[in-house]
């Protein structure tokens, strides 16, 4: 029985193992146009594209696709683009569907070409990594970027569609394992609950953890759609991540930088007077249940230099995301000195 979570913009999620195979008997309660452009990186379109396209197929929808090389460098404006011209060169029209098939960078990419095709087309997200199934194909920022920096150009565009089909993590790489664990402590520590981090081979446990995660983002960012407030705490750990990443010339991913981020901000939270010892004890506990990924940081006063430059900084000031304990999120705006200070100590 399939369970579907709403989404913000009126779409829903369906987290399922062996979904796929059935993704466009599902999409036909969605649509009912004929078109169907997949965007998608050669990994992931060598390993499950032929199953999308026979299930598109076999419910009378006509399938192209646009393949990207894999990694972060596809994720361009010249790349959307491109796609959105192919979308064009396909007779696209307004009522038809973009699905992106993969991780995090072809849903960025693909669902920011959606977003801007005739001023917004019918989005499908398929997220194949946990990163993707857990955080970027639910909220709506698409995102590319720009010689000058990461997601420096972007929009909000809400899938109508998310299918999360949780088998396709099993050829995941250890890298990326990794990533989803980062993006997973994360949630945890927001969320409060205590995830079974050991057994994510196990399809039902990780389909609810999924569940989970994507229920929590969807009712914050239903309340802040935009990002100007309460959704900000889904930042948890991000200014010391993206300070990670640009020291580190993008040489750590994501959802890795992401670990040490959380990590480095629940022990500022108590060297700075905000989180109490048994919070402190709480945290560190969970934490510890997420194998360390084996990267080499970047050294301090490279990162001190990235934070001070975060583009999300609004002239002189940022706002953090900080916890007063185990899912005990709350927001503190400050002077960016002071945040490099409390990050950096
Ligand atoms: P990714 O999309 O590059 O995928 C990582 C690698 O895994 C790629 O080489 C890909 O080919 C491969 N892969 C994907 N699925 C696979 C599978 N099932 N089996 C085997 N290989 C597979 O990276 P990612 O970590 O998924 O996403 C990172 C991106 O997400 C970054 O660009 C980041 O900025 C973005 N992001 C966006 C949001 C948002 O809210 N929009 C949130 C977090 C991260
Ligand atoms: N990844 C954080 C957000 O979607 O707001």
């Amino acid at each position: 029985m399939q369970t579907v979570t709403d989404l913000p913009g009126g779409g829903v999620a369906i987290v399922e193992k062996g979904i796929l195979s059935c993704c466009g008997d599902i999409f036909r309660n969605f649509s009912s146009n004929a078109k169907v452009a997949v965007i998608t990186d050669e990994t992931v379109r060598g390993l499950y594209f032929d199953v999308v396209r026979n299930s598109f197929e076999s419910c009378g929808f006509s399938v192209c696709d646009y393949t990207v090389k894999q990694g972060e460098n596809s994720k361009n404006w010249s790349e959307a683009g491109k796609i959105a011209s192919f979308l064009a060169r396909n007779g696209f029209t307004g009522g038809d569907t973009v699905v992106t098939l993969g991780g995090g960078v072809v849903g960025d990419l693909g669902a920011f070409a959606a977003s801007v095709y005739h001023r917004g087309i019918r989005l499908c997200a398929m997220p194949t990594t946990i990163l993707a199934a857990i955080d970027s194909s639910v909220g709506g920022k698409t995102a590319v970027n720009l010689p000058e920096g990461k997601n420096l150009v972007g929009t909000f565009w809400q899938p109508a569609l998310v299918l999360c089909d949780v088998s396709v993590f099993g050829t995941l790489g250890a890298t990326e394992l990794a990533e989803g664990m980062g993006e997973l402590c994360k949630y945890s520590l927001l969320t409060g609950e205590k995830f079974a981090v050991n057994d994510l081979k196990n399809a039902e446990n990780l389909t609810g953890i999924i569940k989970k995660c994507v229920g929590f983002k969807s009712k914050i960012v239903k309340r802040d759609v935009f990002d100007k407030n309460e959704r900000r705490i889904l930042n948890l750990g991000h200014t010391y991540a993206h300070a990670v990443e640009k020291a580190g010339a993008y040489a750590v991913p994501h959802g890795i930088a992401v670990f040490y981020g959380v990590k480095k901000t629940i022990d500022s939270c108590y060297n700075n007077g905000f989180m109490s010892k048994a919070e402190y004890l709480r945290c560190s506990e969970v934490i510890a249940d997420y194998p360390e990924p084996t990267v080499v940081l970047p050294g301090d006063d490279e990162i001190r230099k990235y934070i001070l430059a975060d583009k999300k900084r609004n002239g002189e000031q940022i706002t953090l995301a900080l916890l007063k304990g185990f899912g005990k999120p709350f927001l503190k705006t400050m002077p960016i000195r002071e945040a490099v200070e409390l990050l950096c100590r």
